[in-house]
């Protein structure tokens, strides 16, 4: 199939490329990401790649399925930013990569919680200004303290794996419970009860209308002083707002993000001789305890191989119909 491939890098060429040697698909690849404007760029292609900040609303779907789209790939597991209900009304089918490594997203959650703990960021700036000072950088030991796991699917049963070879007692809240986790001794409340009990709080569950802005004012007061919160999840999870006033009241000890609500004009692009223009994430870069990286939760050989092999997978089994297509429903979603 001819594929128009959106917001893609060096390395999603090389990836992709290395795995359509055998599934011998056309692949068209755009910098530039899927919005209203880039739409008509898909003259001609039958699928549409797109990646998580890329425009998949109702909007862009009817200029889509005008110019004849009829399958959208997202190499994405999330899928917040897809009208599925428009798609399904315009007779596009959408797909996504359901799984692929969820070790790289758990570990990246894990690089943060250690990097803020032990601020080892700011000493590396330190030691190379030859400042071997250690006031500041008082960590806490990770063994025995309480984690809190909002969302235990396949992430989140990674992360649940991790954490208790630290020996932290573990919480979770999730609406289906998962066995693998209660294996581990995960101890299943609800999210009050977890932010209440918790030293350090992490999201791993999609952001959908219940769990936007789920870490707001109120959330934040229910938890200890000092907790950390980690969102490797999607932005919107967080009320970012919120967890400013938190940082400023020292009620939020640490800060841990690789999403950011209104990442899409700033992430995944090289803005360094640039003014940035939203005050709210400028306001985030100057706590000493904020640890951010953009978007890089996926990003490891392994991750990106299955990416691509399940992404033309999708796309294969959509011409050829052989049921093993991962298609998103809105009725399935929705339920
Ligand atoms: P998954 O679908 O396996 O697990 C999500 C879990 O969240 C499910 O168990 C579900 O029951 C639970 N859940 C749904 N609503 C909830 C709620 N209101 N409260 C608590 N739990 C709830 O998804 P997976 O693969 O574990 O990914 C989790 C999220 O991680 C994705 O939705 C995506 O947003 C994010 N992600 C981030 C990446 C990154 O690079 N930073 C890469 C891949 C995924």
């Amino acid at each position: 199939m001819k594929i128009a491939m959106f917001s893609t890098k060096g390395y999603d060429r090389t990836f992709f490329d290395a795995v359509n040697e055998e599934a011998g698909h056309e692949i068209k690849y755009f910098e530039s990401r899927l919005t209203p404007e880039t739409s008509s760029l898909v003259e001609g292609f039958e699928a549409v790649c797109a990646f998580v900040n890329d425009q998949v609303d109702r909007e862009v779907l009817e200029t889509l399925s005008e110019r004849g789209v009829e399958l959208v790939a997202l190499r994405s597991a999330g899928f917040n930013h897809v009208d599925l209900q428009a798609a399904q009304s315009l007779g596009i089918t959408v797909a996504r990569v359901p799984a692929y490594s969820p070790h790289a997203v758990a570990e990246h959650t894990l690089a943060l919680i250690l990097g803020l703990n032990r601020q080892t960021h700011r000493a590396y700036n330190r030691v190379r200004e030859r400042n071997f000072a250690l006031d500041g950088l008082l960590g806490f030991d990770l063994h025995g303290k309480t984690v809190g796991i909002i969302g235990t699917g396949q992430i989140g049963t990674v992360f649940a794996g991790l954490m208790s070879g630290f020996g932290c007692e573990l919480l979770a809240s999730d609406p289906y419970p998962n066995e693998e986790c209660r294996e581990l001794g995960v101890e299943f409340v609800d999210r009050g009860e977890l932010f209440e009990r918790s030293h350090i709080i992490s999201l791993h569950c999609p952001l959908t209308p219940e769990t936007h802005h789920m870490i707001d004012d109120v959330a934040i007061e229910r938890m200890k002083k000092g907790v950390m919160i980690v969102n490797t999840s999607r932005g919107a999870i967080i009320d970012t707002r919120a967890v400013i006033e938190g940082l400023k009241s020292e009620k939020i000890g640490h800060l841990g993000l690789d999403v950011y609500e209104e990442e899409a004009d700033l992430f995944f692009e090289d803005l360094s001789d640039r003014v940035i223009q939203d005050d709210i994430f400028a306001r985030l870069l100057t706590f000493p305890n904020v640890l951010i990286t953009g978007h890089q939760g996926f990003f490891t050989r392994e991750a990106l191989t299955n990416i691509a092999e399940t992404t033309l997978a999708n796309v294969t089994a959509y011409e050829t119909g052989d049921g093993t297509l991962h298609r998103l429903d809105p009725e399935e979603v929705k339920a």
